[in-house]
Parts: C-alpha cells; structure tokens; sequence
C-alpha cells in the first residue's frame, strides 16, 4: 500500500509524513519544487513525485498506483475549491481507494474563503465511492513559530486582531497522527472530526502563559491590519472575522481518536523556549 501525502514538504503537512512513516506506511511525498525532495525523505518519504495541484499531468503522474490520499489545500490558494476538486477528480481516475482530507474547523463559515472553500471539496468526496475521512482541525499551534524569534526579541505578542477573541487551537502533529490513523487503520472510516485541544485562550490569557514559562514579560498586543502590506483579500477578511469571533471547538474527539489527553500550548511553548536561548 502506498500513500500520496500531499505538502510533504510543508510546515503542517510535512508533519503527516513522519506520522506515516513510524507506522510502517510507505509514503510518496508530493512535492512542488524538486529542490523540496530532499525535505520530503529526511521526514520519512520513501518515493518523492514533483507535481503542481493545478497541473492535471503531473497530478496523474503523482497518482499512479496510489492506494490512499492524504490532502491539504495550500493556505490561500486562489480558487482553492476548483483545485481541491480537480485533486478529487484525479484521485477517482487513478482508482484510489481512500482519501484523507485536512479540512478545517468549521467549513460552513462561508464568509471566511479558507473555511467555505473546503466543503465544495468535500462534497466532491461525497459524491464519490471514496473511502474519506475528513479532518476538521482548528488553529495550529506551530503558527508561533515564525513569529517565535520575534516574540523572544521584543518581548511582545503581536496579530492583526482583538486581544479579547477566543481561539481553541491543536498541535498539527496530534492531527498528523490522526491522519496517519485514518490511512493505515479502517476505524476514522466515513467520518467527519473535529481537532481541537483543551483550552480557548484569548491573546492576554496566551501572553500570561508566556510570560509563566519565559520568567519574563511578554505583552499582548494588537498589530494594525493595514500595516501588513499586500495580502490577499481573504486574510483580511479572516483577520476581520477574527476581530469579532475566534474559532471555538469541543476536545472530546481528538481525545478519544488517540486514546489520550491531546498535547497542550503550555508544553509546545515549552519545546520552543528549550529550542532557543531567550535574547533579553
Ligand atoms: N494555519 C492554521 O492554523 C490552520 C488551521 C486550520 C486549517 N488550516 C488549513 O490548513 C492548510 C494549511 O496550508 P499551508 O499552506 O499553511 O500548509 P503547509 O504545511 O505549508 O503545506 C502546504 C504545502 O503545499 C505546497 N504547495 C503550495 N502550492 C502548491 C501547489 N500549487 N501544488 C502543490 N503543492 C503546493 C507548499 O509548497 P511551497 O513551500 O512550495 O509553497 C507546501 O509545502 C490550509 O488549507 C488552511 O486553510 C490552517
């Protein structure tokens, strides 16, 4: 059995690869540059296919004696519904059998692109004989990383919106595993789940928990929208969303899909703060 992990290089989806490799599944890693091989097989990819969502060839190549898709839309990808479709497509054609999906928390928000986006995509699957699962993960953890150098340095924690909204979040490599379990394993069969980890902190009560592990002050700031240059119409519309409502979900679920307590920002804070020497 082989499966097609798309993002195999990504930040979030690279995770899905290791996921995959530690329980004996052999993985072809979709790539789109051939410089990101390399980052593929160091996570775990025993084949690696070059390939574009947009370019059907290179798709048909990537897809050839696959058994199971993992997919992920790349973050704000234009005509995101069209592509997600169009991988639909190519999938049935090359006689896939089962097709994981990292959706998205609340797909029904159809204000928000990057939520409304993902259900055309799913009714896709659903008008299939597709073997899905469908993940519906809220906001990742690991996009503290990037700005993490930032944070340390300034002692700030910054976003372009309200202190006060409320999120639920969820370490993607708790996703990972439950991706990696719905390929290898018949359990998450024809279902539909929500990810989230405990916890609905808003950017005071995230700043507080920084400053606890830090032993220093990190300030909760908001950033002006504006000053972010050019963006693509969607994340203003996301960060202006966001301003009023976060995104809010249930842990039950992730919970029991890996049969323990879901990792908590408390301890992935802690990994980044062990990782890298505070600049005071
Ligand atoms: N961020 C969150 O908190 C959050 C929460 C819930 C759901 N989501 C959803 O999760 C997804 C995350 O996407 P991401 O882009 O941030 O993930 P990612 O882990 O960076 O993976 C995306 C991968 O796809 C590749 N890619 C980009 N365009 C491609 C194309 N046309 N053909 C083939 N591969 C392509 C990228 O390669 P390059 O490096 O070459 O671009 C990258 O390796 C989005 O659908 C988002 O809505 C995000």
């Amino acid at each position: 059995m082989t499966i097609l992990a798309v993002g195999a290089a990504g930040q979030f989806a690279g995770l899905v690869v290791p996921a995959l490799a530690e329980r004996g599944a052999r993985v072809r890693g979709l790539v789109r540059k051939p410089e990101q091989a390399a980052e593929a097989t160091r996570r775990g990819a025993a084949e690696v296919a070059v390939g574009d969502l947009r370019d059907r060839t290179s798709l048909d190549r990537a897809l050839r004696d696959i058994d199971a898709v993992f997919y992920i839309a790349p973050a704000f990808l234009p005509s995101e519904a069209e592509v997600g479709k169009g991988m639909v497509a190519a999938a049935i054609d090359a006689g896939v059998r089962r097709f994981v999906f990292s959706s998205v928390i609340h797909p029904v928000l159809g204000g928000l692109v990057n939520h409304a986006a993902k259900a055309p995509v799913e009714e896709a699957v659903l008008n299939s004989d597709l073997e899905y699962t469908f993940l519906h993960p809220t906001l990742y953890f690991q996009i503290y990383a990037d700005p993490w150098p930032k944070i340390i340095e300034t002692g700030v924690l910054s976003e372009p919106w309200s202190i006060e909204t409320r999120f639920t979040r969820v370490d993607y490599r708790d996703v990972a595993e439950v991706a990696a379990i719905a390929l290898i394993e018949d359990r998450l069969r024809y279902g539909t789940f929500e990810l989230c980890s405990p916890g609905n902190l808003n950017r005071r009560e995230v700043a507080a928990l920084l400053t606890e592990i830090l032993g220093r002050e990190i300030t909760p700031m908001k950033s002006d929208p504006g000053a972010l240059g050019d963006i693509p119409d969607a994340m203003k519309t996301m960060f202006d969303h966001y301003e009023h409502h976060g995104l809010l979900g249930n842990p039950l679920t992730l919970r029991a899909i890996l049969g323990r307590e879901p990792r908590t920002l408390r301890a992935y804070f802690e990994e980044l703060a062990s990782a890298r020497t505070p600049v005071e």
